[in-house]
């Protein structure tokens, strides 16, 4: 089943098999490079490159050397990337990443902000190394729509930068998860309180970049019940459930397996446009596997996302096809400058 073709929206995918976003840490002065469009290129054999975590905003860039889509040197950058990608047959989203509390004075210049003014109690990634997450500053609610906007024209300008779409992240306790989980959220206006309020952020950001480029551009990745960073989530299937109806009919949610089998089959039921599964969850012991990928689509799954599989194998594809060995990537090259980005060869036959 993963080597079958698959129709996403307006898109053809020729396999099953979705790159899934990773940040790599690599942008100089935020901005993707030569190599990135190498790296890109050479997994364009995927059915779907869903780019490492972009943001959409420079107050709402994450950790250090990420990349952005808030200014035109960007956008250009970014359309060497989809040219190279396109140029060898590929289709390529960009993720649009918005890290909320999840970010440090040393990274954007100012502190962050967030649904409420709660830290996260874990550690972010700074140019001088992990420091604690600091205690954010709240959005005002005008605040909040104002990142209502920003997503949507950061989706404007992918779209200008040649991506065939966007991925809103709403995983791993960014922004969007921040607004679902009752840890981080403890907001007193209409975004926060009940689960109708805590799913209106991520409901207004998606319809918002949907009405920007149209629906069949657009996914969002979430990973329901999933712990990182200091989120806790009440009543899980509750709130994805309600979530998702929330949702306009974009082209795909992506769900990370992050909580129970059962619920994950529930919210499959659910949605009605395609399912992306990414069995490997939340950078668990084992990479996510081939047989897992067949099984859920057994299961009901449209797609499978791998992550650190499309690190060491730019030919994933070909080598599930041929039942070829795959490579372990370095763990001490999956952030910054260096070896372990454009060097991992194709299998030697
Ligand atoms: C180096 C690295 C960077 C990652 N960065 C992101 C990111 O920017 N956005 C995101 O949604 N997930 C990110 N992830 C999570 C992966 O997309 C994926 O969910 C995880 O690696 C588990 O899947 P796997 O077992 O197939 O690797 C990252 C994972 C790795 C290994």
């Amino acid at each position: 089943m993963l080597l079958t073709s698959y129709q996403l929206g307006t898109l053809t995918l020729p396999n099953r098999l979705v790159m899934a976003p990773m940040t790599r840490s690599r942008a100089v002065d935020g901005k993707p490079t030569a190599e990135t469009a190498t790296y890109y290129a050479q997994r364009a054999t995927a059915g779907l490159i869903v780019t490492e975590g972009v943001q959409p905003t420079a107050a709402s860039q994450s950790g250090p050397f990420t990349p952005g889509l808030h200014d035109d040197e960007q956008v250009a950058a970014w359309r060497v990337v989809t040219d190279a990608v396109h140029a060898n047959g590929g289709r390529i989203f960009a993720q649009l990443m918005h890290g909320g509390r999840i970010g440090h004075v040393e990274v954007a210049g100012h502190q962050p902000a967030g649904p409420s003014a709660i830290a996260a109690g874990t550690e972010v990634f700074t140019p001088t190394g992990m420091k604690p997450a600091p205690v954010p500053r709240a959005f005002t609610t005008a605040e909040v729509a104002d990142q209502v906007t920003a997503f949507a024209q950061a989706a404007r300008n992918a779209v200008e930068a040649g991506f065939d779409g966007v991925e809103l992240h709403g995983a791993n306790g960014y922004l969007i998860q921040q607004f679902l989980s009752s840890s981080a959220n403890q907001r007193t206006d209409g975004y926060g309180g009940s689960v109708a309020g805590r799913i209106r952020f991520a409901a207004e950001a998606v319809g918002a970049v949907a009405d920007a480029i149209g629906r069949e551009r657009v996914g969002i990745r979430l990973s329901p019940g999933g712990q990182i960073q200091g989120i806790v989530e009440e009543d899980v299937p509750v709130l994805y459930g309600e979530l998702l109806k929330a949702l306009p009919d974009i082209a795909y949610i992506h769900v990370m397996a992050t909580t129970d089998d059962e619920v994950l089959l529930g919210l499959r039921k659910a949605w009605p446009t395609a399912f992306v599964l990414n069995p490997g969850g939340q950078i668990g012991p084992d990479e996510s596997t081939r047989e897992q990928g067949e099984r859920w689509l057994a299961n009901g799954a449209d797609l499978i996302s791998y992550g650190r599989a499309y690190l060491g194998n730019p030919d994933l594809v070909e080598r599930f096809r041929l039942g070829l060995p795959l490579v372990a990537a370095d763990r001490d090259t999956w952030f910054g400058a260096g070896g372990g980005y454009v060097d991992y060869p194709s299998y030697q036959h």
